[in-house]
């Protein structure tokens, strides 16, 4: 990845959506792609459209950019990402979001879905993400830096912006979802967590584990972009109960969640293209 072919991917974007600039993006997780195709007057791009983008791999990802109107601006929306375990490089994991930056977007939503064991969280809760834990040892980061993008050494104090969780607090009130806040733990998969990771998890603190949104955070962090994270919580992670993990848990606590999903974003997007 070079400045360059985010800036191929960007103005392809423009041209492409007829938008000079959308003031903020949101990824789209796992089962919950679907909502960017239920947009009206949302523009489709797919990912194979855009130069230097990599495309998912797995069933049920998606794989297109959507661009929507939104309070008094425009959104796009990842209906699909790539996850480091599928072995991509990180470089490629952060492509989408460092390219929506570079197409104007100041914030920043990531969505994923998680496993749930901070205290009183159960499958179907959304959660605002507070902080992160990185269980993998990887970062965007390494390698040589563009200080064009950011720092060499960025500070990572308020990786999701309190500005943003307040406004996530004010849609979650408006579509009468119960606003909560957790540490999301990144591993990188792909095999679930065993008893004793999440047993780890938890004494150090963290309420959610997931596959993603860690490595998106930390290169948007670097730009300067704010970040919010809300995680689906799809079941209770491993060791919590008798019952084994499964991928098909995952997706169906991801539909039935649709609903309220929806409502929380329908209330969110004009909020965060406002700010
Ligand atoms: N662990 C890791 N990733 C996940 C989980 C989990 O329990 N649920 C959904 N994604």
């Amino acid at each position: 990845m070079t400045y360059e072919h985010l800036q191929e991917a960007a103005a392809v974007i423009a041209q492409r959506t007829g938008r000079e600039q959308h003031q903020a993006a949101v990824v789209l997780g796992s089962g919950l792609s679907g909502y960017a195709a239920s947009l009206e007057n949302a523009i489709e791009v797919p990912y194979s459209d855009i130069p230097h983008f990599p495309e998912p791999r797995i069933v049920g990802h998606g794989g297109s950019l959507f661009s929507a109107p939104a309070g008094d601006g425009a959104v796009l929306l990842f209906a699909g990402r790539v996850h480091t375990y599928e072995g991509w490089d990180l470089s490629d994991v952060v492509f989408g979001v460092r390219t929506a930056a570079l197409a104007g977007a100041s914030t920043v939503l990531l969505t994923n879905a998680a496993g749930g064991l901070g205290e009183g969280l159960s499958p179907g809760d959304l959660v605002a993400i507070r902080d992160h834990l990185n269980y993998t040892a990887r970062n965007p980061l390494v390698g040589d830096n563009d200080d064009r993008l950011g720092p060499r050494f960025p500070d990572m104090s308020e990786v999701y912006s309190k500005r943003v969780r307040g406004l996530m607090r004010q849609a979650f009130a408006s579509a009468g979802v119960t606003y909560r806040e957790g540490v999301y733990a990144w591993f990188l998969g792909p095999s679930y967590e065993t008893p004793a990771e999440i047993e780890m998890v938890r004494r150090v603190g963290g309420d959610l584990v997931g596959m993603s949104t860690v490595p998106e955070a930390i290169a948007l962090n670097h730009m300067g972009v704010d970040v919010a994270g809300i995680s689906l919580v799809t079941n209770y992670a491993a060791g919590i109960t008798d019952t084994p993990l499964s991928h098909e848990e995952v997706t169906e606590t991801a539909t039935e969640a649709r609903g309220r999903f929806t409502a929380v974003l329908d209330a969110l997007l004009p909020l965060l293209v406002n700010g």
